[in-house]
């Protein structure tokens, strides 16, 4: 819906008719699901909801529902599935502009055998004669296929029709839009209370923080806890950018602190412990020094509200995630989350219009804890300045090969072991470096990326010729599972 620029949001099926009208929705939308509508405690609508005069579509699980509580419909399991791509007649309000023709993704084990009364058959398969139903008066749709990834070459054009042809609905959910309902609802919050922000370096708070500013101006003050373990110049880039558009910047250099209390720490969890506890300590000493703040601002996405249980009844808690300032009670500061109704890669469109460079704005997921968990033993100035150089190489030739946002992250590791090697007539005795490259949609799996060998070849001459300290280059090509993307 939202790449149809049409703004929507996940409820739950235990919504009311009641709860959903109130709302007032342009239309609905029946999600598939793996289960049977017979089985126990399969999801189930309120069926007031199909009284409700709003055009309803239902996929796959959402149209057999439908047909189940509507009278005259009725779903069995027929004993032939459906799995894969399939061809579709298509005919109807939602095949128009297409073929009638159409290849489409199946994934279901019953089917619908009656449609509901009223209701005319608007699209078969071969295995399936009612694959799809339109009951215009009523505004009540069905399709047994999924329209909604990349199997069903069509299906964006099904869900237009439906969008746009059928519920009247207008593609107006674009970045300006976006940036526009945020700044009046932050500046509705706030009033004129002062507001913190804690910035990372990552794309989250750097875009949270500028739909504030934009907001309420000055009364935004941004702290930027610098903690030494940051990739090369990232540091400097969020200061230029930040001051370059005028945001009041605390700039925090507190890397001797952190380095001082890591020295000896060679435990990954340890390391990710006492990282968390300075920066809070620092971030609330600058926090305090700010006098009376009301607000902090929190990069919330929807991503972490719909895994938190949904829009609806998520505590207004602030995580305790190190890299976000966890704030102590007594400070009692009420949250700003303008992001709390974007995928990532809507806040990414949001920050290229806010302004923010492109090199901000795509950059790939890096852990709070920085390069202090990928020095495998202890994190010195030493080894860090090493692989601060070896990643700035890497990421360099991974960008003029093109493959940076193909890859959902790439790095070196620093194992703090040295191996003998030999270079001009003299034997060596140096650090290896890994490099770590993986593709993946949400960090939970990931498979090792299969880089260019003329990419790795480039990276790993260019490792041991500019970096005295490094003599061995080494390739991980393990996936998630069973390795895990980091290495600690
Ligand atoms: P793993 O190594 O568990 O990482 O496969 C999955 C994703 O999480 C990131 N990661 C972290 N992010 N603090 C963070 O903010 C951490 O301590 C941390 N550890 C891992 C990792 O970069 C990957 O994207």
């Amino acid at each position: 819906m939202r790449e149809a620029r049409v703004y929507s949001e996940l409820v739950s099926h235990r919504a009311s008719a009641e709860e959903l009208r109130r709302r007032n929705p342009v239309a609905l939308i029946l999600s598939g699901g793996p289960a049977s509508v017979y089985a126990e405690g399969a999801p189930r609508t309120d069926p007031a909801l199909f009284e409700l005069g709003v055009p309803t579509l239902g996929i796959c699980y959402g149209m057999q529902l439908m047909a189940q509580d509507l009278p005259g419909g009725r779903v069995d399991r027929t004993g032939v599935g459906e799995f894969g791509k399939t061809a579709l007649r298509l005919r109807g309000a939602l095949g128009r502009e297409l073929a009638e023709e159409q290849t489409v993704w199946m994934s279901h084990r019953d089917s619908v055998v009656a449609p509901p009364a009223g209701a005319t058959v608007t699209g078969s398969s071969e295995t399936t004669p009612i694959a799809a139903f339109e009951d215009e008066e009523r505004h009540l749709y069905g399709i047994q296929f999924h329209p909604e990834v990349v199997h069903t070459p069509n299906g964006q054009q099904v869900l237009k029709n439906f969008l746009f042809g059928i519920a009247g609905a207008t593609p107006s959910w674009t970045p300006a839009a976006v940036i526009e309902e945020q700044v009046e609802r932050i500046r509705t919050r706030v009033g004129r209370g002062r507001v913190l922000c804690g910035l990372s370096g990552g794309v989250d708070s750097a875009v949270a923080a500028l739909l504030v500013h934009k907001a309420v101006g000055d009364q935004l003050t941004c702290v930027f806890v610098d903690h030494g373990l940051l990739r090369k110049d990232e540091a400097a880039q969020v200061v230029e950018t930040f001051s370059g558009l005028g945001v009041q910047l605390v700039h925090v250099e507190a890397q001797e602190r952190f380095l001082a209390r890591l020295a000896g720490v060679t435990d990954p969890e340890e390391k990710r412990k006492q990282i968390g506890e300075v920066f809070i300590r620092v971030f609330e000493d600058e926090a305090r020094k700010l006098g009376d703040v009301r607000f902090l601002v929190q990069g919330t996405l929807y991503s972490d509200v719909i895994e938190s249980g949904g829009g609806d009844g998520v505590a207004e808690t602030i995580k305790s995630h190190h890299n976000v300032g966890g704030l102590p009670a007594d400070m009692r500061l009420k949250l700003v989350e303008p992001l709390r109704l974007l995928f990532k890669d809507e806040v990414r469109r949001v920050g290229e219009e806010l302004g923010m460079p492109e090199r901000m704005v795509w950059r790939q997921p890096f852990p709070g804890p920085g390069l202090a968990i990928r020095i495998i033993g202890e994190v010195t100035a030493e080894r860090l300045e090493t692989l601060r150089e070896a990643d700035a190489i890497l990421q360099d030739e991974v960008r003029r090969a093109g493959l940076y946002r193909e890859l959902w992250q790439s790095f070196c590791v620093l194992p703090a072991i040295r191996s003998v090697g030999v270079q001009g007539d003299s034997r060596t005795y140096g650090y290896p470096v890994v490099i770590r490259a993986v593709t993946s949609d949400d960090a939970m799996t990931a498979d090792w990326a299969r880089l260019p060998y003329d990419l790795v070849e480039q990276v790993s001459s260019r490792l041991v010729n500019e970096i005295p300290a490094v003599n061995r280059v080494v390739l991980d090509v393990t996936s998630k599972p069973p390795a895990t993307i980091e290495w600690e």
